[in-house]
């Protein structure tokens, strides 16, 4: 159980944290490229970061899980915390598939394409999204800790 948990917190900090680096520090650096660069390399690091996602999200689900069901015997044992991150936690992986499935799909097809105007308005979905997400994770996150104490 100790080592779901470790495994569940370093899931939080690599897909919580990734996406702060990307809204907060990587994308501001990108508006230093011409436009095309940016778009390639904004597509080169979501690219890396999704395939991260891939391996995280199902972790994170099957940890908390795991330690619903192995450490507090279900949701009738635990706090109102778990409730909650639950709720985050499944909103936050829909979001993903939504981001993947849909405008990161267009960005891909519109770069091989080669049609800049459209990857470029998928990219702004993208992120739009990406930020919708990084709000879900970081209150999931103030959550989770403020409800482990009993606040
Ligand atoms: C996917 C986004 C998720 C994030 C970012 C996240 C984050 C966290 C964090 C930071 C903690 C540590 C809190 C503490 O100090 O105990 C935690 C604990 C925990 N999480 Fe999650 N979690 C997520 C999803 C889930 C899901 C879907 C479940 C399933 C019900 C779950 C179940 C748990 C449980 C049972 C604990 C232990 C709670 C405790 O010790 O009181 N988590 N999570």
């Amino acid at each position: 159980m100790t080592l779901l948990f470790v495994l569940h917190l370093v899931g939080a900090v690599l897909w919580v944290g990734g996406m702060a680096f990307g809204i907060l520090a990587m994308r501001p650096a990108l508006a230093t490229l011409p436009p095309p660069q940016r778009l390639e390399a904004s597509a080169a690091a979501h690219r890396r970061f999704f395939l991260v996602v891939w391996h995280v999200m199902p972790v994170m689900l099957a940890t908390g899980y795991a330690l619903l069901f192995g450490w507090f015997g279900g949701f009738a044992g635990a706090g109102w915390h778990v409730h909650v991150m639950n709720l985050t936690g499944l909103l936050m992986s829909a979001v993903f598939l939504a981001i993947f499935f849909g405008p990161w799909r267009r960005m891909r097809a519109a770069l091989a394409a080669g049609e800049a105007a459209d990857a470029a308005a998928a990219n702004n979905k993208v992120r739009q999204m990406v930020t919708v997400n990084l709000l879900l994770g970081l209150l999931t996150v103030i959550v989770a800790g403020w409800g482990r104490f009993g606040g």
